[in-house]
C-alpha cells in the first residue's frame, strides 16, 4: 500500500458509533453455514468454526436467521420461545461465546426477530388453544368468528403468503369446530395481535434480553405486517405491494398500515437507550420507495433492504433508475441507502441474471418464476460478480447472503420429495419454493458433504449438488481470479478508500449500455451490461475488475473500479 493510500484508510468500523451507514452485513443461514456434530443440519458450533473466513472476506458484521426454539415448519421462523436457543443450533453459552468471539475479530451481530407471528407452540398460542373463545388468551392472537353456515367459511377474504386462505379453523374444547386464527404465512405461525400491550411487552422485553448480551442489531422480519385493520375489511383482490396504478393514499387491510410506525418509534427508543445504540434493518416489501423510507425516518428504523434493486435485472436503465430512486428518496430523510443482492427467500441472483434479462417480470423472486427461461450460467455469474463490485461500490450498506462469495447458484433440481419449504407443499407443488438457495455450504473440495459436516456424518437436510466441490472455498482460495478472491479483493480495499461506504455519487455519462459514477476523492465504478467493449477512460488506473485482465476496455458484464488522477 502507498503512503497516500495507507493516509485514507477507515478506522476500523466496528469503532464507529455509524458503523451502520457503511457497513457490509454477511447473512448467515444457520441451518445451511456448517455443521459441527454430524447431524447434518447447521450450527452455532460451525458458525464459530468459520468465523475465520468472514473475518478474512472482510466483512463489517453478520446477520444470523432466527435460532430460537422452533418446530421448524418455516425453518425458524416459527419462534416459541424467543429468549433461548434452538437445541439444533446448540445453548445458550454457545450463542454468548459466538457473539463475544465475533465482537473479538470486530465483527457486529444481528440477530433476527420475528414478530408478526410466533410458533402454534408458543406457550402464548398454546394457553389460547385451551381457554377457548372470547378469554384473554386469545386476545394475544387474531381469533375471529367464521362467516357463513355455522361459521364454516373464513372470517375474511386475506390470502397466506405461502398460497390458500389465511385463516385456520380450531376445534373447540366441546370437540365442535369454532374460531379462526389469522396466520399470513403457515398454519403453524399464527399472526399476533399488536393491539394488546403484553405483545409490546413480550417484545421489548426480548429486544432488551439480546441487547443485554450484546448483540448490536436486529434484522425486524415482515416489519411491514404487524398492523391489521380493526375491522378485517375484505381484501377484495387488492394485491400487495399495491399494483402501480393504486393512487397513493389506499390502505391495504392489512400491509404497511399507517400504525406500524408508531411500534418501531417504540423500538427505536429501546435500542438507543444503549450504549452504543443498537440498530435495527426492516425487511419490508412495500413496492414504493416513498412508503420504504418512511420507515427510516430519524426515530424509526435505521436501513431497510431495498429489495427494489434486488428486483431489478442487469439492465442499464432498470438499475439506473432502481439506484437514482433509492438515493434520492433516502437523501430526503438523511438515511443511508443499502444494496442486496440475495437471500434465503430469493433465487440466487447467479441463476436469475443467467436467464434472458428482458424476460424477467418485475415481481420474479423464486426459482419458479425462473426455471423455464433458458439459462447461460457462465453469463450469470459474470453478471453476478459485476453486480457484486457494483453494489459494494454505491452510497450507504450492502448485504453478502452467504455462498454469494462462493458465487453459487440456485440449486434447481433438488427432488420433490426432498423439498422442505412449506411454500411447496402450501401451493400444492406449484411453486419450488425457496429450498435452493438454502443448499448446505460447499467448504472443501471433497468429503461426504463437501465439509459442511464433519466426514461421514448424516446427510446435509438438503442434498448438495456434487459437483460443487470445485465451487468450494478450499477450491476458490488458491484461484487468484476466483469469486472468493474477487470479494475479498473488494472488501479490503473498500477498507482502504474513504470514498466507499457512506457518501454520495456522481454520474458520469458511459452510454445506454453502462452504469458509470465517480465518488470522492478520486474513485469511479464503471459496469458495462452490453454485449460490446466499453473504453475506460483514458486517465484512469484499474483497482479492481470483476474480470481478469481488464485494461483499457472493459467487456461485456464487467465491471471495474478505478482510481482517478
Ligand atoms: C420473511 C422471511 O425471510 C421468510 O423466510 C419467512 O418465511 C417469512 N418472513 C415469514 O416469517
Ligand atoms: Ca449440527
Amino acid at each position: 500500500m502507498s503512503t497516500a493510500e495507507a493516509a485514507a484508510t477507515r478506522p476500523a468500523l466496528a469503532a464507529d458509533p455509524l458503523w451502520w451507514r457503511s457497513a457490509v452485513v454477511y447473512q448467515i443461514y444457520p441451518r445451511s453455514f456448517a455443521d459441527s456434530n454430524g447431524d447434518g443440519i447447521g450450527d452455532i458450533g460451525g458458525i464459530r468454526s468459520r468465523l475465520g473466513h468472514l473475518k478474512a472476506l472482510g466483512v463489517d458484521a453478520i446477520w444470523i436467521n432466527p435460532w430460537y426454539p422452533s418446530p421448524m415448519k418455516d425453518a425458524g421462523y416459527d419462534v416459541s420461545d424467543y429468549r433461548d436457543i434452538e437445541p439444533v443450533f446448540g445453548t445458550m453459552s454457545d450463542a454468548e461465546a459466538l457473539i463475544a468471539e465475533a465482537h473479538g475479530s470486530g465483527l457486529k451481530v444481528i440477530l433476527d426477530i420475528v414478530p408478526n407471528h410466533t410458533s402454534d407452540q408458543h406457550r402464548w398460542f398454546q394457553a389460547a388453544l385451551v381457554a377457548g373463545p372470547g378469554s384473554p388468551e386469545r386476545a394475544r392472537f387474531i381469533f375471529r368468528e367464521g362467516r357463513g353456515t355455522n361459521g364454516d367459511e373464513p372470517p375474511n377474504d386475506w390470502m397466506s403468503e405461502f398460497g390458500g386462505p389465511a385463516w385456520t379453523r380450531v376445534t373447540e374444547a366441546d370437540g365442535r369446530p369454532g374460531q379462526w386464527y389469522l396466520r399470513l404465512f403457515a398454519p403453524e405461525q399464527p399472526d399476533v395481535n399488536w393491539d394488546h400491550p403484553d405483545i409490546h411487552a413480550e417484545f421489548e422485553q426480548t429486544l432488551r434480553f439480546w441487547f443485554d448480551r450484546g448483540v448490536d442489531g436486529f434484522r425486524i422480519d415482515v416489519a411491514h405486517g404487524l398492523v391489521k385493520d380493526p375491522g378485517m375489511a375484505d381484501a377484495n383482490g387488492l394485491t400487495f405491494p399495491l399494483p402501480a396504478d393504486t393512487p397513493d393514499d389506499i390502505d391495504h387491510p392489512h400491509w404497511d398500515r399507517p400504525g406500524v410506525h408508531d411500534i418501531f418509534r417504540e423500538w427505536r427508543r429501546i435500542a438507543d437507550s444503549y450504549d452504543p445504540p443498537r440498530v435495527f434493518c426492516g425487511e419490508i416489501w412495500v413496492g414504493r420507495t416513498h412508503r420504504l423510507t418512511a420507515y427510516l425516518r430519524p426515530d424509526e428504523l435505521h436501513t431497510a433492504f431495498n429489495f427494489e434493486f434486488l428486483m431489478s435485472p442487469f439492465l442499464a436503465a432498470s438499475m439506473r433508475e432502481t439506484i437514482q430512486t433509492t438515493l434520492a428518496s433516502h437523501a430526503q430523510i438523511g438515511a443511508p441507502a443499502t444494496w442486496v443482492l440475495g437471500n434465503h427467500d430469493i433465487c440466487r441472483p447467479v441463476s436469475r441474471y443467467a436467464r434472458p434479462q428482458e424476460l424477467v417480470g418485475p415481481t420474479d423472486r423464486n426459482l419458479s418464476h425462473y426455471i423455464d427461461l433458458p439459462a447461460d450460467f457462465d453469463a450469470g455469474l459474470r453478471r453476478a460478480r459485476a453486480a457484486a463490485l457494483l453494489t459494494l461500490a454505491l452510497p450507504g450498506g450492502a448485504y453478502i447472503y452467504q455462498g454469494e462469495e462462493f458465487g453459487l447458484p440456485e440449486v434447481e433440481d433438488i427432488p420433490l420429495e426432498a423439498m422442505q419449504d412449506p411454500v411447496v407443499a402450501g401451493t400444492n407443488f406449484e411453486d419450488l419454493g425457496r429450498d435452493g438457495c438454502r443448499v448446505p455450504l460447499p467448504w472443501t473440495t471433497d468429503g461426504s458433504s463437501l465439509g459442511f459436516s464433519p466426514d461421514g456424518a448424516a446427510p446435509p437436510w438438503l442434498p448438495q449438488p456434487s459437483a460443487w466441490g470445485s465451487v468450494s472455498a478450499e477450491a476458490q482460495e488458491s484461484d487468484p481470479a476466483s469469486t472468493l478472491n474477487l470479494y475479498r479483493a473488494a472488501l479490503a480495499l473498500r477498507h482502504q478508500q474513504t470514498a466507499l461506504g457512506d457518501g454520495d455519487l456522481t454520474w458520469v455519462d458511459a452510454g445506454p449500455n453502462a452504469l458509470a459514477f465517480t465518488r470522492e476523492p478520486g474513485f469511479a465504478c464503471w459496469v458495462n451490461f452490453g454485449p460490446d467493449p466499453l473504453p475506460l477512460p483514458a486517465d484512469a488506473a484499474v483497482l479492481l475488475a470483476s474480470e481478469p485482465d481488464v485494461d483499457g476496455v472493459l467487456p461485456a458484464d464487467t465491471a471495474a473500479w478505478l482510481r482517478l488522477p
